[in-house]
C-alpha cells in the first residue's frame, strides 16, 4: 500500500485471529501507522516495507496442525523488534527451538499475570496484571537466549523475552479491553522498543491523501456516486479539498429516501462546500419499477440495477452538457469510500463469508462497465479515523456521526409492495423516531434507530371509533460492526413517547411494536 515513507510503521502478520484489526487500531490509537499484511509475507517484502516493528497476531490454529499458518522463519533474523501474541508466541518459540505443547488444558478468561523479572516491555506496570487468555497451545521450554518475563496461574512462560534480539512473546491478549492496562503495554513495544514517532494523525493523513490524490488524478477528472452516507460524504469533502472542481458528485434521489434527505446533502455539500454536484430525482423510474414487488431479495436486485442506470445515465448526460465546465472530459476516475476493513478482507487468510444473506447494493458493477479508474482515498482508515478526517474537513456532526442506512432505502423497511402512501407514512414515522431518540440523546448512542411498516392492520379505537390500521415497528439496536447486535434497553419513557408520536400523528397507524430481536438470529434490516 502507498504509504508515505517517512512515517512510523507497524506490521501486523495476520495468522486469522478475531483480534487481528483491534490490534491494528490499538496501534493506531498511539497515533503511529499500522498495516495488517497476509501472515506468510516473505521476509525480504515484510524488509522492503521497512516497518519499526512487527506484531504476529493469534489465530485458532495449533502449530502442530497439518496446514497450520507458517511464518517465514528469517522474519526474526531482520534485526526488527517482534512481538508475538498467542499463537504469534507458539510460532516464535516453534521456530527458534523452543518446545510448543498442546497441554489439554485451555485456559480462557480473565487472569492475573505476576511479573518475574523487569522487562522494557511492562515498563511502568507494576508486578500484577489483570489479563485476558484464550489459547490451547502452551509453549514448555524457551529458545535459547529467552528468558521468562511473567507467569500466569496456568503457564509459566506467559510473557517472555529476548531483549538481545529484541524478540517478545505473550500467551495473552493485550489489545482486549478486558486486558486493562493491554494499551501501556503495546505503548511500551511501539514507542520504547521500536522507536516509533507518533506521527500518524489525522491532520497528516489529509496532506498526504490530498498529495496522493492529485498525483494519481493530474488534471483529470473524478465522478462520485454522494449517498450522503458517512465514507461518501467523507470521501466527496477530501477530493473537494484535493481537487476542487475536478470532482463532481452525483446524488441519486431513489425515492426511497428518509424525509428531507436530499434537502440536508444539497445543503451541506451544494451550499457550504459548493462542491459540484448533479441532483437526480429518480423517485418516478424506481417506484414504478417497484410496483407490485414484494419480494425482498426482487427489491434489492431492482434498486441495485436501477441504480447503475441512473449513474450511467447522469455521467453521460453530464459529458454531454453544453456550457458547464465538465463538457469537454468524460471522466477517467470513479471515487469509492472503500475503508480499511473491506481491503483487509482480500489480505486476511479468514476470506469472505460464503453466504449471502442479503444481497448488498453498491456501485460495484461501474468501474468494469464504463472502464472507470477507481480513486479509493479512504482505502487506509477504519470507521472512526474517517468520522476524525470527516470532522476535521468541516463536515457537521449530523453527516460524520449519523446511522448507517441501507441503500436499497426505506424499500426494505416497507414489508409488502412499496407505495408513495406507505413510504409517506414510513417518513413521518421515521422523523419521529430519530427526533425522539436524538431529543432523549440517545441517538449517537446506539447502532441504528428506525421504524419498520407491517403489511399488517390490526382493530383499534380512536375517540369512540373502531379502526383497522396499519402497524409500525420500532428497531433500536447496538452493534459494533453490523455483524452482530443486540436490542437497546431504551428506558420505557422513551418507547412510550415514541409509540404515542406515532400513533397520535401518523395517519394510518393505530398500533407500535417493539422489536426484541438480536443478530443473529434476526438481522438488523427486516428484508
Ligand atoms: P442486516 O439487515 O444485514 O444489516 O443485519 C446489517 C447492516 O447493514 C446495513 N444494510 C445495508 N447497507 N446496503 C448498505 O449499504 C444494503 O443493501 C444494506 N442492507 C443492510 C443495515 O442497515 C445494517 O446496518
Amino acid at each position: 500500500m502507498a504509504d508515505a515513507p517517512t512515517h512510523s510503521k507497524i506490521l501486523i502478520l495476520d495468522f486469522g485471529s478475531q483480534y487481528t484489526q483491534v490490534i491494528a487500531r490499538r496501534v493506531r490509537e498511539c497515533q503511529v501507522y499500522s498495516e495488517i499484511v497476509r501472515f506468510d509475507t516473505p521476509a525480504a517484502e515484510i524488509a522492503a516495507l521497512k516497518p519499526n516493528g512487527l506484531i504476529l497476531s493469534g489465530g485458532p490454529a495449533s502449530v502442530y496442525d497439518k496446514g497450520a499458518p507458517q511464518i517465514d522463519p528469517e522474519i526474526f533474523l531482520l534485526g526488527v523488534p517482534v512481538l508475538g501474541i498467542c499463537y504469534g508466541l507458539m510460532l516464535m518459540a516453534h521456530h527458534l527451538g523452543g518446545k510448543v505443547v498442546f497441554t489439554g488444558r485451555r485456559e480462557y478468561g480473565a487472569g492475573g499475570l505476576h511479573i518475574k523479572n523487569r522487562s522494557e516491555l511492562f515498563a511502568g506496570l507494576g508486578s500484577q496484571l489483570d489479563v485476558w487468555n484464550s489459547h490451547g497451545d502452551e509453549v514448555t521450554a524457551l529458545p535459547k537466549g529467552f528468558r521468562v518475563v511473567g507467569t500466569t496461574e496456568g503457564c509459566d512462560f506467559a510473557a517472555v523475552e529476548d531483549p538481545q534480539r529484541k524478540l517478545y512473546g505473550l500467551q495473552f491478549h493485550p489489545e482486549v479491553v478486558h486486558t486493562p492496562r493491554g494499551k501501556e503495554i503495546l505503548q511500551n513495544f511501539v514507542y520504547h522498543i521500536c522507536h516509533c514517532a507518533m506521527d500518524w494523525t489525522m491532520g497528516s493523513f489529509i496532506e498526504e491523501a490530498c498529495a496522493r490524490v492529485r498525483k494519481q488524478v493530474g488534471a483529470d477528472k473524478v465522478v462520485l456516486g454522494l449517498s450522503g452516507g458517512v465514507d461518501s460524504s467523507v470521501t466527496a469533502a477530501l477530493l473537494h479539498k484535493a481537487i476542487g472542481d475536478q470532482l463532481t458528485c452525483i446524488f441519486v434521489n431513489n425515492g426511497l429516501l428518509r424525509a428531507r434527505e436530499e434537502e440536508i446533502v444539497q445543503r451541506v455539500f451544494g451550499e457550504n462546500f459548493h462542491v459540484q454536484l448533479k441532483y437526480v430525482d429518480a423517485s418516478e423510474r424506481f417506484l414504478s419499477k417497484l410496483r407490485g414487488v414484494t419480494d425482498p431479495e426482487q427489491k434489492r436486485k431492482i434498486i441495485g440495477n436501477e441504480f447503475i442506470r441512473v449513474f450511467e445515465d447522469a455521467i453521460i448526460d453530464l459529458a454531454k452538457t453544453n456550457g458547464s465546465p465538465i463538457t469537454d472530459h468524460k471522466f477517467r476516475f470513479l471515487a469509492q469510500g472503500t475503508l480499511y476493513p473491506d481491503v483487509i478482507e482480500s489480505v486476511s487468510i479468514q476470506g469472505n463469508p460464503a453466504q449471502v444473506i442479503k444481497s448488498h447494493h453498491n456501485v460495484g458493477g461501474l468501474p468494469e462497465k464504463m472502464h472507470f479508474e477507481l480513486v479509493e482515498p479512504l482505502r487506509q482508515l477504519f470507521k472512526d479515523e474517517v468520522r476524525q478526517v470527516g470532522l476535521q474537513l468541516g463536515l457537521p456532526k449530523e453527516i460524520v456521526y449519523r446511522q448507517p442506512f441501507p441503500g436499497p432505502g426505506l424499500a426494505v423497511r416497507i414489508l409488502g409492495e412499496v407505495t408513495p402512501e406507505r413510504l409517506s407514512i414510513l417518513r413521518e414515522a421515521d422523523t419521529i423516531v430519530q427526533s425522539e431518540m436524538e431529543a432523549a440523546d440517545w441517538y449517537y448512542k446506539v447502532w441504528q434507530s428506525f421504524a419498520v411498516l407491517l403489511p399488517v392492520q390490526s382493530v383499534g379505537v380512536m375517540g369512540d371509533q373502531r379502526t383497522y390500521e396499519n402497524t409500525v415497528v420500532l428497531r433500536i439496536v447496538e452493534s459494533q460492526d453490523g455483524m452482530t447486535a443486540d436490542w437497546v434497553r431504551v428506558p420505557y419513557e422513551l418507547l412510550a413517547r415514541i409509540s404515542g408520536r406515532i400513533s397520535n400523528e401518523v395517519k394510518g397507524v393505530n398500533r407500535v411494536c417493539y422489536d426484541i430481536s438480536s443478530k443473529p438470529p434476526s438481522t438488523i434490516e427486516w428484508e
